[in-house]
């Protein structure tokens, strides 16, 4: 059977509230954001809370365990909340399962599309389970894991593409170095595979995760019985406004009596959803046939993935360019000439010193954040369930300057 033509579970979940991305955060003063330097990033505890609080009824209703994808988000003074709701971390490489093992605790699993053999060792350390993404990097590597006393599992690719418009973050696109393809598949090495893991999803709702799982069932499905694991990786949008969770906890209840395995879910996105933002200031507006203002927040430097992905991040007030009265482009203060974060509208203009409150900016921002042209880092900043704000973390020339020689 499919893994998404079970029938339905009995599952009920208890109302939490969405907070959506409108502007019910107006209850932040101007003065109260303005007590911090801008730019900085504003993670606010009750939202992170509300994600959190889903993810936990996934697991408990489904019986998955459920890891944080560190490389959406790292900001490890909020890993002591996060481990009261879930079951560990996920990494990258060395310095992610390091900041896993050491902040975090509980259970660090590891992806690396190639392992370095000088960091091996070390890694050993830090990780509990590894997870490899060809059958030579299982060669390579896999004895000494099992040796070492950790799991082990192999990255499958099932080929099968959900998403659209997204072509990098398709790990199933054609030529992708990404997962065993089942034409690469080695029987021999099974004895060595205590689990399997596949990514595929981005931003998704739970039929894409219903298409791929019978995909990988198809492909693999012989291979499934014997393992102690399926790690269903991350891009599941659970904690948006609609996501369908009843359609993956079938999924997952499916694979658990179906192949008698444990599930994990590793997402990034999910935990910190609509739980962050980005403060900045309007430092000029100018006029080159539209009224741009510049601001002290670059996308380029701070939102990367407002260029790379690309994407709009929604902002605190603002509509659709025309939609207002007041329409902006607003961009960053650094020399390139695509510095843009977007064009939008506004009741009232804008005017130097002016707050500009960006939404959704705790996922792949500050993980991403570099100093070209000599930008400061925008700050951390704290705000608690019961609204008090604390500055985290500042940066300054030293962190431009220690990594430049
Ligand atoms: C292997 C793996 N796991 C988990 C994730 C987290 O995905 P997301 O933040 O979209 O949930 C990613 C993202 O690229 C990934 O590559």
């Amino acid at each position: 059977m499919g893994a998404g033509s079970n029938s339905g579970p009995d599952v009920a979940f208890a109302e939490i509230s969405d907070f959506g991305t409108d502007s019910s955060f107006a209850e932040i003063t101007d003065s109260q954001w303005k007590q911090f330097r801008t730019p900085y990033f504003l993670v606010d505890e009750s939202r992170l809370i509300r994600n959190l609080e889903i993810l936990k009824q996934v697991s408990d209703q489904s019986g998955c365990k459920i890891l944080l994808a560190q490389k959406a988000f790292s900001m490890f003074s909020c890993y002591p909340l996060f481990r009261r709701y879930l079951a560990g971390t996920t990494a990258s490489g060395l310095h992610e399962a390091r900041l896993g093992h050491e902040e975090f605790g509980k259970e660090t699993h590891v992806f690396s599309p190639a392992y370095r053999e000088d960091e091996f060792e070390e890694l050993l350390r830090y990780a509990d389970d590894f997870v490899f993404n060809s059958p030579a990097q299982v060669r390579k590597f896999a004895l000494r894991a099992k040796a070492a006393g950790k799991s082990v599992g192999l990255r499958l690719n099932p080929e099968c593409s959900t998403q659209e418009g997204h072509a990098i973050y398709d790990p199933c696109a054609p030529g992708s170095r990404l997962g065993t393809t089942r034409e690469n598949f080695e029987e021999e090495l099974l004895p060595l595979l205590d689990g399997f893991h596949f990514h595929t999803l981005c931003e998704q709702d739970s039929d894409a995760l219903a298409v791929t799982a019978a995909a990988v069932e198809e492909k693999f499905g012989r291979y499934l019985a014997g393992r102690k694991w399926v790690n269903f990786g991350g891009g599941h949008h659970i904690t948006r406004p609609g996501y369908d969770r009843e359609t993956l906890i079938r999924v997952i209840r499916h694979f658990q009596s179906a192949y008698g395995v444990e599930v994990y879910l590793e997402p990034g996105e999910a935990v910190v959803l609509n739980a962050g933002f980005l403060a900045a200031t309007v430092l000029e507006i100018v006029h080159n046939q539209m009224e741009i203002a510049i601001l002290d927040a670059s996308a380029a430097c701070h939102m990367p993935d407002v260029l790379e992905m690309p994407y709009r991040p929604p902002v605190q007030f603002g509509g659709e360019p025309g939609e207002k009265a007041y329409t902006y482009r607003l961009a960053g203060p650094t020399c390139l000439a695509g510095d843009v974060i977007g064009d939008y509208s506004f009741d009232r203009p804008l005017r130097e010193g002016d707050l500009v409150i960006f939404e959704d900016m705790a996922l792949y921002t500050m993980v991403k954040t570099n100093t070209f042209n000599g930008m400061r880092l925008p700050s951390l900043v704290y705000r608690d369930a019961v609204g008090r704000s604390r500055l985290v973390r500042s940066f300054g020339y030293e962190d431009f300057k220690e990594r430049l020689s």
